[in-house]
């Protein structure tokens, strides 16, 4: 297996549910907490601007309502991205994946960008995300890795960027699953830990893949998972998880 760049711990969304995710105040939470590497979900403006927001519509972590598809980046920059989630975040914006990822460099942190695209957008945004990470993070030492549940974005991803190191996501690792990481010449297999058994972890890594697991915010079930040889797993309780295992912020 290629060496792995990620710590065990990952900060799920930039800040886990410690401030609003996929927003600016979450990576500076997670460098703030000691973490190196944030996940985060990015999608397409109306206007085809890559922006860090998970849902497709507007509304749970912003001010507005309608779908993202839908917006102009002018109009989605408008919204308070940040309230919702507590009033010492108010005023936090919608950010372009460009500032995030000029960000992360400035800090020295490490990213897993979660290609999340609206629905039928799937090409498109693997395209558009795809070309960006190649050229935002070019001449860095540590690259990020790309994931996605769209097997669709990932392969326009790898057309425009053949060096990439990609992750397949999925709810439930199945056989059939491996096809995908073989053609893709994908780095890692990220799948919800609920679904995982040890055999997985071992056939995966025989066959040299990385397994990333989200979303694990139980101490105990942290434990287990790193036994069974995970490599990373993203968390939303940053303080517990760094409490409970230091070293794993750490590559
Ligand atoms: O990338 C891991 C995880 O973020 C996938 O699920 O819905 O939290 O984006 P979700
Ligand atoms: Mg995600």
């Amino acid at each position: 297996m290629k060496a792995w760049p990620f710590p065990k711990l990952i900060a799920h969304r930039g800040g886990g549910t410690l401030a609003p995710e996929n927003t600016l105040a979450a990576m500076r939470m997670g460098h703030a907490l000691g973490y190196q590497a944030v996940e985060f979900d990015v999608k397409l403006s109306a206007d085809g601007v890559a922006i860090l927001m998970h849902d497709p519509v507007l509304g749970r972590t912003s001010t507005g309502s309608g779908e993202v598809c839908r917006l102009p980046y002018d109009e989605l920059a408008r919204q308070d991205a940040g309230l919702w989630h507590s009033p010492q975040f108010a005023g936090e914006r919608i950010p372009r994946l460009t500032e995030v990822a000029a960000w992360l460099l400035a800090h020295g942190m490490r990213a897993n960008v979660e290609i999340k695209p609206c629905p039928g957008r799937d090409i498109e945004t693997g395209h558009l995300v795809g070309n960006l990470c190649r050229d935002l993070w070019l001449g860095h030492k540590v690259q990020p890795l790309v994931s996605s549940f769209s097997v669709a974005a990932l392969t326009a991803a790898r057309r425009v960027a053949p060096d990439l190191s990609l992750g397949l996501l999925v709810k439930d690792f199945e056989p059939e699953h491996v096809s995908v990481l073989e053609s893709l010449g994908c780095a890692s297999l990220n799948c919800h830990h609920a679904q995982l058994k040890p055999a997985m972890v071992d056939a995966l890594h025989d066959r040299g893949y990385r397994v990333m697991v989200y979303t694990v915010n139980c101490v105990d079930r942290a434990s287990e998972l790193a036994v069974w040889g995970v490599d990373s797993l993203f968390t939303d309780s940053l303080s517990e998880m760094k409490s409970a295992f230091p070293d794993w912020l750490f590559v």
